[in-house]
């Protein structure tokens, strides 16, 4: 089978994982670069690639089957519009755009054509993912009644020397936060509300330091979520998997999901259980572990795009799905800034 033929557009930190994932994978083939940065560049080894400063240049001179698109977040819109204009299928970072009316404009653009846009929640591709999944989809913790989570962390003090870093678009609700609740809506189900508060007792940025997040799903579900940018602790995604190279893993937990029948630790997946039919707390409890292993997310969710690009795969989330995480994310800043709980509009 001839591989699908892949274009990136921005090659920095997370364009460069792109772009080696898709190196070191059979089911596609980097055919070009655009990159205005030489620096980002150099950080490559693209012998006989074709690089672009800009994506005019690349849609003149080549029509790649599917374009990576992992420019900053203001810059989404753009390359997204030209490349569709190209006729061609999209994997964009996360967030889909900076807002809801840009996140439209791509929607907008793809109506009435049969191409996809995928976008980068990669978080959906593991395997513990989609078994929590469809083990709360199936009922086997009973009804679900509440979900909590945890992403602290301390990042690095160089990270906060640009000036737009200090700003709430690059905070962690923004920037992190995203990830946790397009988790949750692919587990649990959709959102209906939220109500929010942060703190800044450590930098002092226009950013938040600290943000406590609850809400409730459309089942009725109830859930809280802490996140900091400024805080070792053991608890966050990353540690959990082990899978950012630059963040050493600790294998702990960093959501329980809590039924009526059971409970869930994840994403190791141990499942706790009654000894008792009743689950009276008089019983003892008792745990089973559910096999999972940690793959290469970026490597799978490349798969799955050239399986989509194909036609063999429906898309595992969709323009109008990202759009949704993008409103709940921004829902949760709105509660922030305006100190009272968030309705969204139902989906
Ligand atoms: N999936 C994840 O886990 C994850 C993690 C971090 C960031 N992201 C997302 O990835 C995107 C990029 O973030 P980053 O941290 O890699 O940023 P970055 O600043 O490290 O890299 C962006 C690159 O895009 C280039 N660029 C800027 N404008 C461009 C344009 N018009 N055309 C082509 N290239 C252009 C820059 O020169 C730079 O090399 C953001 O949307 C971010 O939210 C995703």
């Amino acid at each position: 089978m001839k591989p699908v033929q892949l274009a990136v557009i921005g090659a920095g930190n997370v364009g460069q994982r792109h772009v080696r994932a898709i190196q070191t994978s059979a089911d596609v083939e980097l055919c070009a670069v655009v990159e205005p940065s030489i620096d980002s560049l150099a950080c490559l080894d693209l012998n006989g690639i074709a690089c672009f400063d800009d994506a005019a240049s690349l849609f003149e001179n080549l029509k790649p089957d599917g374009v990576v698109i992992a420019t900053p977040t203001v810059h989404h819109l753009q390359p997204a519009l030209q490349s569709l204009a190209a006729g061609c299928h999209l994997l964009i970072e996360k967030p889909i755009t900076t807002d809801l009316d840009e996140s439209n404009q791509i929607i907008e653009a793809l109506a009435g054509t049969s191409l996809h846009v995928l976008v980068g929640h990669h978080r959906r591709y593991y395997q513990a993912v989609q078994q929590a999944r469809q083990i709360i989809q199936e009922g086997r913790l009973g009804k679900l009644l509440a979900v909590s989570g945890q992403w602290c962390l301390k990042k690095h003090n160089e990270y906060y020397e640009p000036d737009w870093r200090k700003q709430w678009p690059a905070g962690p609700v923004m920037t992190n936060a995203i990830h946790d609740i397009d988790l949750l809506r692919f587990i649990c189900g959709d959102i209906q509300s939220v109500y929010a508060e942060s703190s800044h007792q450590v930098h002092g940025f226009e950013k938040e330091d600290v943000a406590a997040i609850i809400m409730r799903f459309n089942n009725e579900a109830l859930g809280t979520f802490i996140l900091s940018d400024q805080a070792p602790s053991p608890w966050a995604w990353e540690y959990a998997t082990d899978e950012n190279p630059a963040v050493p893993g600790t294998g702990e937990n960093c959501f329980r999901f809590i039924g009526s029948h059971g409970s869930l630790d994840f994403p190791n997946l141990t499942h706790w259980t009654s000894t008792l039919e009743n689950g009276d707390w008089f019983a003892p409890m008792q745990s089973s572990k559910i096999n999972n292993e940690y793959h290469n997310a970026f490597q799978a969710q490349l798969t799955h795009f050239a399986a989509v690009i194909r036609g063999d795969e429906k898309p595992l989330i969709s323009a109008e799905d990202a759009s949704r995480s993008l409103a709940v994310t921004q829902a949760v800043l709105e509660s922030i800034r305006q100190g009272k709980r968030i309705d969204l509009v139902a989906s």
